[in-house]
C-alpha cells in the first residue's frame, strides 16, 4: 500500500519569481468550492465504496474471461477508453491476455487488430455511457457481423458497459441477452475509470480492482479535507495560473508505466474544464491546455520549451521512488573518463537524477512545478492518482464557476457527425453545416 506525496513548494512565489502568491480571496476561493463539493452530488465520489454489491460479479466475469480466453478487445472512446488504457500500462503488462482498447475508427488499424485476432478465444468489451456514440457503434456492428460470419454466437463472445436504460447498446444487451455492466447515470465518461467502465478491463488483466478502489477510497479522505486538500490546492494553483493566462497544464511522468497516465488527465482536464459558459450564462472562454510530455524522453525534445519560452505553462511531475525492477549499468570502457561516473549506478538513480535536473532547470528558469510522488506504481496509489485528478478536476471547476461534467463541444460534434453520415432526423443540422460553407478556392492549395 502506498499513499501519494504532493510536493507544491515550487510553484510558490518564494520559490520561482513566477510562482504563486495565494491571498485571502484566493484561500476565500477554496473554502466556497470545498463547501460546494461537500454539498455537491457527484456521482464519481460514490465510486470508491460503493459498488460492492458489483465487485464479485465483475471479478468472477474477469476470470472466467481469461480462462477462456486469449483476447480481450474493449470498443470504446475518450473515457470509455482512456482509463483502460492509463490502467493497463501502468499495472497490467504483465498479464497474460493480450488486451487492446480500440479507441479510434481508422480503417487501417482495425484491419490489423481485427484481421489477427482469432475470433473463438476473443471476447469483446462495448463500452458507451451514452449507448450511440457513432465511432463505437460502428465497431460493435463490424464485430458483430464478423462473430456472426464465424458462426459464432454474440452473447459468448461480447460484454456490454453502459447506462442502465438509455441508449442502443442497452437494447441491443436486453434483445441479444449480453452480459451487461451498468455505468451509474450520475457518472460521466471521464469520471467512469473506477466503475466498472475501468474495473472489468483491470480485473481481466489481473490487476488487484479492490486495491485500486482502496486508493481511490483513501485519496477521498485525503480529498475532502478542509485544510492540507491536495486536490484543492493543485486546482487553485491552475486556476490562479489560467487568470495569468499559464493556459498549459504539462504532465510529465518520469515513469514509462505512466505515460498514459498523461492522456487520460489531458481528457479529464480539457474535457471538464474547457468551457464558454460559466453557471450563470456568460461567456467566459476557460480552460487550460494539456500537454502530455514523458521524462526523460521528453527532456531532449519539450523541456527547451518548457524552460526558456513563454510563461504560460505549469508542470506536474509524477515520480515513482521504487521501480517494478531495477537494472544496474556495469562497468565498461573504463579507459573513457568521461563517461566512468555512470558505472556501477543503477537506472532509477539516473532516473531519478535526471528528474531532479529537470526540476532545477525549471526552477532556476522561474517556471513554476509541482511533484507527484508515488511510492511504487501499484494499485492502491494508481487508484489513488486517479481519484486525485477527478477530485481536483472538480474543485477546480466550482473555482471557475462553471460546470465541470457537461461536454457541449463534443456532443456538438457527434451530432455533426450524425447529419454528415445521412442519419434520420438531422436533416436540417445537414442543411445548417451546408450552408456555413464558405471555403474559397484561394486558400486551397496543391
Ligand atoms: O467524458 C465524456 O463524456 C466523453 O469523453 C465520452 O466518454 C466519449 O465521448 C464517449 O462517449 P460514450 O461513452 O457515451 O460512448
Amino acid at each position: 500500500m502506498s499513499g501519494l506525496v504532493f510536493d507544491f513548494n515550487n510553484a510558490m512565489a518564494g520559490m520561482v519569481s513566477h510562482g504563486f502568491e495565494i491571498q485571502q480571496s484566493d484561500e476565500a476561493m477554496v473554502a466556497k468550492a470545498h463547501s460546494a463539493m461537500q454539498e455537491g452530488q457527484m456521482g464519481f465520489r460514490e465510486l470508491p465504496r460503493g459498488q460492492e454489491d458489483i465487485l464479485d460479479d465483475i471479478i468472477d466475469t474477469a476470470r472466467d474471461v481469461s480462462e477462456r480466453f486469449d483476447n480481450f478487445v474493449v470498443l470504446g472512446i475518450g473515457g470509455s477508453a482512456l482509463g483502460p488504457i492509463a490502467v493497463y500500462h501502468a499495472l497490467g503488462q504483465q498479464s497474460d491476455i493480450n488486451f487492446f482498447v480500440e479507441d479510434n475508427i481508422d480503417p487501417e488499424r482495425l484491419n490489423r487488430t481485427f484481421g489477427g485476432l482469432d475470433l473463438q478465444k476473443t471476447m469483446f468489451n462495448v463500452v458507451t455511457k451514452s449507448g450511440k456514440t457513432s465511432e463505437t457503434m460502428a465497431q460493435m456492428m463490424t464485430v458483430a457481423g464478423m462473430l456472426e460470419k464465424a458462426g459464432l454466437k454474440l452473447s459468448d463472445h461480447m460484454i456490454a458497459t453502459t447506462d442502465k436504460e438509455n441508449g442502443n447498446l442497452a437494447l441491443i444487451a436486453r434483445k441479444e441477452g449480453l452480459k451487461t455492466f451498468i455505468l451509474p447515470s450520475n457518472v460521466g465518461g471521464r469520471f467512469s475509470e473506477l466503475s466498472p467502465v475501468g474495473l472489468l478491463p483491470a480485473a481481466v488483466c489481473g490487476i488487484d480492482i479492490r486495491g485500486l478502489l482502496q486508493g481511490a477510497a483513501h485519496m477521498d479522505e485525503v480529498c475532502s479535507r478542509e485544510q492540507n486538500n491536495p486536490a484543492a490546492m493543485f486546482a487553485l494553483l491552475h486556476v490562479m495560473g489560467m487568470q495569468r493566462d499559464m493556459n498549459i497544464s504539462v504532465m510529465m511522468p518520469y515513469a514509462d508505466s505512466l505515460k498514459f497516465m498523461s492522456d487520460w488527465y489531458a481528457q479529464i482536464w480539457a474535457e471538464s474544464l474547457g468551457k464558454r459558459v460559466d453557471n450563470d450564462g456568460n461567456e467566459v472562454f476557460v480552460g487550460q491546455t494539456p500537454v502530455g510530455a514523458l521524462g526523460v524522453t521528453d527532456q531532449h525534445s519539450q523541456v527547451q520549451l518548457y524552460t526558456e519560452g513563454p510563461f504560460d505553462k505549469i508542470v506536474t511531475f509524477l515520480k515513482v521512488d521504487k521501480f517494478a525492477s531495477e537494472l544496474k549499468i556495469p562497468k565498461a570502457f573504463e579507459y573513457v573518463q568521461d563517461i566512468a561516473f555512470l558505472c556501477g549506478k543503477s537506472f532509477s538513480e539516473l532516473m531519478a537524477a535526471e528528474q531532479s535536473a529537470t526540476e532545477y532547470a525549471l526552477c532556476v528558469a522561474d517556471r513554476p512545478n509541482i511533484s507527484i510522488t508515488l511510492s511504487e506504481v501499484d494499485a492502491f496509489s494508481i487508484g489513488a492518482l486517479l481519484y486525485f485528478f477527478e477530485m481536483a478536476t472538480a474543485y477546480a471547476g466550482e473555482m471557475m464557476g462553471i460546470n465541470t461534467f457537461d461536454q457541449p463541444g463534443v456532443e456538438e460534434g457527434k451530432l455533426a457527425t450524425f447529419a454528415l453520415m445521412g442519419k434520420q432526423g438531422f436533416e436540417e443540422k445537414k442543411a445548417q453545416m451546408d450552408a456555413l460553407s464558405k471555403k474559397q478556392d484561394k486558400w486551397i492549395m496543391q
